[in-house]
């Protein structure tokens, strides 16, 4: 029955309810909440730079906006911006990519995703996605009609998802397999050997790869952008998704793109039409500026990520229950409290009111993150260092 009763047949769609949420978001509202009665918490739930956008991006937003950068512009995004976003890609993944056919900008990395996986998953459809992973490619797939096939990353393997293990999932209506290196929430690199494989397994048994490489900029062991793009034969059935939220501090801007197959490209386009027509005229702007001027600016963010993790990781560590392994990338870490007895929920839950640090339970990142919470170290040094005294004495109350 319709909302209120005023509708006397349903209103709402069958397929609504296979659609699921991020709830690092239903946690932040929480939150929000607690602040709003004048409770202090520390935050390290949200994946969110705290850092600024930086100045010289703003500055190339700002100026289009006074220029008149502000109606509408094609569907896959100006010239201007495909053109810097094929040659910063051909450049990092050492592929040719044309920048007409082959490039399309979105307001986020998450529209790729979506209209990616409406494009390509029809109902009945398996496409395998990482567990722990991004809550949104479960959510869509189901969305779209088709089943989430879970690949478990493992603490053993570092988190890293294994050819061997995606193996056993494949079956003959295996239509997609999503992989995210760095990965969110496990800050796990893929290694050259496991992109090699995962190429392999794609190519033999014609699966189509959706690489979400949104933190390739942010490694901290050395690691390069491993694309599994870049790997023979892989080009053409692989959808690179990349965006500006993380590198460039850029959340609120809303920009992203999809970097692959001119087919695949064409119907994103096309899904963009008819929903959001475009992104934002200057913010486009804003984002040549973001790839095209100096990269300094990131070198510096990641510098401060690492000392942040290398912090965060090692006042985990030192908190009796609680383990850690160390992320090569991204800005999480997932931390097991197995030991200390109580579901990830109800921890999150205590540690919020008792500690006031606010922490993201492992398995609103997927089924097999029980025993975990995701801490966001995209917070400064002194709030880490608070948090872990705060989370350290009310731990050892519990034990
Ligand atoms: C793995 C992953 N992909 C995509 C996104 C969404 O990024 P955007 O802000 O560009 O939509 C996020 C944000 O948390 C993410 O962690």
């Amino acid at each position: 029955m319709g909302e209120f009763g005023v509708m006397k047949r349903e209103l709402y769609s069958e397929r609504m309810g296979r659609l699921g949420t991020e709830s690092a978001f239903t946690v932040l509202a929480k939150a929000k909440a607690l602040e709003a009665k004048g409770i202090e918490l520390i935050h390290f739930e949200i994946g969110e730079p705290d850092f600024d956008t930086p100045k010289h991006i703003i500055d190339a937003a700002v100026e289009a906006a006074r220029n008149q950068w502000t109606h509408y512009t094609p569907s896959a995004g100006i010239a201007e911006l495909r053109e810097a976003i094929a040659d910063t890609v051909s450049e990092s993944r050492r592929i040719d990519i044309d920048p007409n056919r082959e490039v399309v900008v979105l307001p986020g990395a998450k529209p790729a995703i979506f209209n990616s996986l409406m494009a390509i998953v029809d109902s009945g459809d398996e496409v395998i996605v990482p567990n722990p992973g991004f809550p949104i490619y479960e959510s869509v797939v189901r969305f779209a009609g088709g089943e989430p096939v879970f690949a478990k990353l493992k603490e053993e393997d570092d988190f890293n998802m294994k050819a061997d293990d995606i193996a056993k999932l494949v079956t003959e209506k295996t239509k997609v397999i999503i992989i995210n290196s760095p990965e969110n929430p496990c800050g796990s690199v893929l290694q050259k050997s496991d992109v090699e494989a995962l190429a392999e397994l794609a190519i033999e048994n014609d699966i189509f790869v959706i690489s979400d490489e949104v933190y390739c900029k942010i490694f901290y062991e050395g690691d390069e952008c491993l694309s599994i793009a870049s790997e023979p034969g892989m080009k053409e059935r692989t959808l690179i998704i990349d965006g500006f939220s993380k590198t460039y501090a850029m959340t609120g801007w809303r920009l992203g793109y999809a970097v692959g197959p001119a087919q695949l490209i064409e119907y994103i386009t096309q899904l963009q039409t008819n929903s959001t027509s475009c992104v934002n005229a200057f913010v486009q702007k804003g984002g040549v500026a973001a790839l095209r001027g100096p990269q300094d600016c990131v070198t510096e963010m990641v510098a401060k990520y690492r000392e942040r993790r290398d912090t965060i990781v090692q006042g985990l560590n030192e908190i009796d229950g609680i383990s850690c392994r160390m992320p090569r990338g991204a800005f999480y870490v997932m931390a097991n409290i197995r030991d200390l007895g109580k579901p990830s929920n109800e921890l999150m839950e205590h540690l919020m009111k008792e500690a006031r640090v606010v922490t993201l339970p492992g398995p609103a990142m997927g089924s097999y993150a029980e025993g975990y919470l995701r801490f966001s170290y995209a917070t400064s040094i002194e709030n880490i260092k608070e948090g872990i005294k705060r989370i350290e004495t009310t731990v050892s109350k519990l034990q």
